[in-house]
């Protein structure tokens, strides 16, 4: 599939750059991520603890976290709205419009205040003219499709009312109401058993054919992605490593970090450990801008410049691309 000219993108990131400046200390978290989400295209990010992902998704929607001033440069567009230019007053106006997110922590996007029904029964009028009666009837059913048991009943609770995993369905059904353009999900089935989980991914791939919404699935788990997502994009310390269609990341993977991920899986049980087994080490600190390849003080193929020069994006093949001097070696060798 490729983009034809008139199509406009789900999601259009550029360059982006993201440093948290808090007193004397400054953190940079994004050393120039791009990434384009075509309309209906599930995108996988992956990456160790502390890679940035959901800071990635979070800047993407327009979250500033309280208490550090944000340096941001480059572009994000959101279905074609310059998401760096709004306001937060549009942003806030635009929340679970153009773009929702399913949190890692259900809670941080419901209001404990307020009765679950009356939440979803928001989202679905946001963008479209519903009865009110006929967007409470979805609610039930959108609880219901994300495995509520007794929906009509549960919807009148308010969020504190439903046990963690519960919350999680809840907060899923109330992001994608609105049938966003984007659907950022952060680790959205962490704390749900398998086949909930199953069940949730397999919502998602309705909605998205449905709606020809972009998705982008935030995770720890490679294995996840595989049926899921067109496209894996492997992220490390603040940028991207590698990225290709999800068969061929995990299946030939070109980049000598993405190869370290794939042989820590069989250990790995919940969230990724800090220290891959498979690679030893751990992630560079973000306290200074990193200098060439931010992986080269673990990589078994280390040169001499990794630690100074910025690797180029090498295309490996048509889509499958890496950041990576010994994969530009290997091509230049193929030639
Ligand atoms: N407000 C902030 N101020 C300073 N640093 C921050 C802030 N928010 C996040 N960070 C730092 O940004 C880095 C990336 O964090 P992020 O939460 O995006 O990682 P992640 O890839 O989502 O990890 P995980 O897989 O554990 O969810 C971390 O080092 C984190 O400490
Ligand atoms: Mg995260």
């Amino acid at each position: 599939m490729t983009a034809t000219a008139s199509e406009t993108l789900a999601l259009e990131v550029r360059d982006l750059e993201v440093n948290f400046v808090s007193g004397e200390t400054v953190t940079y978290v994004l050393e120039g991520v791009s990434l384009d989400v075509r309309q209906g295209e599930a995108v996988g990010i992956v990456g160790e603890s502390g890679s940035g992902k959901s800071v990635f998704a979070r800047t993407i929607l327009g979250i500033r976290p309280r208490g550090s001033v944000v340096d941001i440069h480059g572009s994000i567009r959101v279905a074609g709205a310059d998401q760096l230019a709004a306001t937060d007053a549009e942003i806030r106006s635009r929340a679970g419009d153009l773009a929702s997110m399913i949190y890692q922590d259900p809670m941080s996007s419901l209001n404990p205040t307020v009765r679950v029904w009356r939440q979803i029964v928001e989202a679905i009028t946001n963008r479209r003219r519903v009865r009110r009666d006929d967007a409470r009837a979805q609610a039930v059913e959108l609880l219901r499709s994300v495995g509520v048991p007794d929906p009509e009943a549960r919807a009148m609770a308010y969020p504190g009312e439903f046990s963690g995993g519960m919350l999680q369905r809840v907060g899923i059904a109330a992001a994608i109401a609105s049938h966003p353009d984007l659907l950022l999900a952060d680790e959205p089935t962490t704390a749900l058993d398998v086949t909930v989980q199953r069940r949730v991914l397999d919502l998602l791939d309705d909605v998205r054919a449905a709606s020809g919404m972009g998705l982008v699935l935030v995770t720890h788990d490679l294995g996840l992605l595989a049926d899921r997502t067109d496209r894996t994009v492997v992220m490390y310390a603040g940028r991207i490593m590698e990225t290709g269609p999800t068969g061929i990341v995990a299946s030939t993977p070109a980049h000598p970090y993405t190869r370290g991920l794939l042989a820590a899986i069989p250990r790995l049980s919940g969230p990724i450990q800090r220290e891959l087994p498979a690679i030893g080490g751990s992630l560079p600190p973000l306290s200074a801008p990193r200098a060439g390849c931010p992986f080269a003080a673990r990589c078994p193929v280390v040169q001499e410049r990794c630690f100074t020069e910025r690797p180029p994006a090498v295309t490996v093949a048509d889509g499958h691309t890496a950041h990576c001097w010994a994969v530009a070696d290997d091509q230049e060798a193929s030639r």
